[in-house]
């Protein structure tokens, strides 16, 4: 069984989205679960506004909760994907060993292979941050799984 976890900064924006469209991609014989590398938002429901989104678009991510990354996600998951350079950075100083920072990946590096882009932090931003957010994840998420499927 494939585990698969979506890593940003506060894990109520951009992960949570991550989250919910990859699961509705795959069957139940996949875990996929996020954190953030921060830990403000521990225990919340995601942001309203990807609530609300991830509802227009049909999933729905309220059974979530903020949660922070930590060192043992490394031997829970198999893929770990990074919304972020600044998440990536984040993560792999937590690493303990090569095989564990081989496990890491930027999200958008799935669609657009070696340029390190940024999905870009839409938690200050105006609400259509939120949309675009959601196609660049959707996106994505489409060629993560038909790669592990
Ligand atoms: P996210 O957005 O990393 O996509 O969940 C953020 C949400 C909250 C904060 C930062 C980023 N914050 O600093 O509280």
């Amino acid at each position: 069984m494939t585990k698969i976890l979506m890593v940003c900064l506060g894990n109520i924006c951009r992960s949570p989205l991550a989250e919910g469209i990859l699961r509705s991609k795959l069957s139940s014989n996949f875990t996929v679960d996020s954190a953030g590398t921060g830990g403000w938002h521990t225990g919340e429901l995601p942001d309203k506004r990807s609530i609300e989104i991830a509802k227009i678009k049909g999933i729905d991510i309220t059974n979530q909760r903020g949660r922070k990354f930590t060192k043992n996600d490394f031997s829970e998951f198999d893929l770990i994907y990074a919304m972020d350079n600044s998440n990536l950075k984040d993560i792999l100083q937590l690493a303990p060993d090569e095989n564990a920072k081989k496990k890491v990946h930027l999200i958008l590096n799935e669609i657009y292979p070696n340029e390190n882009k940024d999905v870009p932090d839409p938690y200050y931003g105006l609400n259509d941050g939120f949309e675009k957010v959601y196609n660049m994840l959707d996106e994505a998420c489409n060629s993560i799984a038909e790669k592990i499927k």
